[in-house]
């Protein structure tokens, strides 16, 4: 795998993460950063973009949130940053950065910005499509938390309403479907 060593890294600190939240070991791995990465990689073929920006972007999209939830509010600009000091050290060209940190720094639906390449589009709609495709995982993460049904509730329900918001008008047209089912079902 070419970037393993990001892959294995992001593992490592999302299984710290999950700890920290009284989650199970591992679910934040498989329920919500491998699934962003494999859907960025989906929509980058899907809708030309270059695989190599999508796929570091999206490995590092929630890196600060992993490290220390009180980055929560700017997990965005903080993770940017990390990204940006690892692939200087691993010898990567700035104009390549740059394009990784702006994928980082516009992935979040609660900080609406205008996205301009087709690269943040990738990472933001994957980190959006796999907020609708896991939605019992967040469940379970504010239930973890202590959360009432109600609190739960409102919380994932919010969620999904701002990442579907978020996203491309393509990617909602992939999505319609299991949005709607799921507000259905939320109350
Ligand atoms: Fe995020
Ligand atoms: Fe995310």
């Amino acid at each position: 795998m070419k970037y393993e060593k990001y892959y294995n890294l992001i593992k490592q600190q999302s299984e710290i993460f999950d700890k920290s939240q009284n989650c199970k070991i591992g679910q934040t791995w498989k329920h919500h950063l491998l699934p962003v990465i494999n859907n960025a990689l989906v929509l980058a073929e899907k809708y030309n973009a270059d695989k190599d920006i999508v796929e570091i972007a999206a490995i590092f999209h929630d890196y600060a949130d992993l490290l220390d939830m009180a980055n929560r509010d700017n997990h965005h600009i903080l993770g940017a940053e990390l990204a940006e000091e690892i692939l200087k050290k691993d010898g990567f060209k700035q104009n390549f950065i740059d394009k990784v940190k702006l994928c980082i720094l516009n992935h979040r639906a609660s900080v609406v910005k205008e996205k301009f390449s087709v690269e943040e589009i990738c990472v933001a709609d994957a980190d959006a499509m796999s907020h609708l495709d896991n939605v019992v995982e967040l469940i379970c993460w504010r239930a973890y938390l202590g959360e009432s049904i109600e609190q739960c509730n409102n919380f994932v329900k919010r969620k999904i309403e701002k990442s579907y918001a978020k996203m491309s008008k393509e990617t909602q047209n992939l999505m319609k479907d299991k949005y709607e089912s799921i507000l259905k079902i939320l109350f």
